[in-house]
C-alpha cells in the first residue's frame, strides 16, 4: 500500500508542504511527504530541546519553513536558522536541535534513517510514517 503512495505521490501528484504541515500537531515526530531514489522529504514541527545523537552513515539536511531552530554542535559553535535558510550537518557529527518557540522543519536524508540516530530514546520515531 504505501509502495503504491509512494508512486502517485512522486509521479502525479503536486505535494503542498502548507497543507501537509496542517494535517499533524506533535512535535518530533517526522513524516514523510515525498521520496526521491533512496532519500525521503520529511516534515517535522519541533520546540524544546531535542536528545544529542549522530548518523554514522549519512549527512543529515535541515531546511527551516518557520521559526528559528538552533541546532548545537559539539566542540563547535552552534548553528542558527531562521525561515528560509538550511544546514547539512555533516556525517557522524554529534548535534541537538533547540527551539524556544515552535519550528516548522524539512529534513532530507536516506529513508531509514532514525532522527535520534544511534541514541534510542522515548524520542525515536517511525521511519515510515507518511501523510
Ligand atoms: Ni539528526
Amino acid at each position: 500500500m504505501k509502495k503504491e503512495i509512494l508512486v502517485m505521490q512522486n509521479d502525479f501528484l503536486v505535494v503542498n508542504l502548507e497543507e501537509k504541515y496542517a494535517l499533524f500537531q506533535e512535535q518530533w515526530r517526522p513524516k514523510i511527504i515525498a521520496q526521491m531514489n533512496d532519500y525521503h522529504f520529511k516534515l517535522v514541527k519541533v520546540q524544546g530541546d531535542f536528545v544529542w545523537h549522530r548518523h554514522a552513515d549519512t549527512d543529515e539536511v535541515f531546511i527551516v519553513q518557520e521559526g528559528r531552530l538552533r541546532i548545537d554542535l559539539r566542540e563547535r559553535p552552534p548553528v542558527w536558522l531562521n525561515a528560509g535558510e538550511m544546514y547539512v550537518v555533516p556525517k557522524g557529527v554529534e548535534h541537538k536541535p533547540y527551539a524556544e518557540h515552535e519550528v516548522k522543519l524539512l529534513l532530507v536524508e536516506p529513508q531509514g534513517v532514525l532522527n535520534t540516530g544511534e541514541a534510542s530514546s522515548e524520542r525515536t520515531a517511525p521511519v515510515d510514517d507518511w501523510i
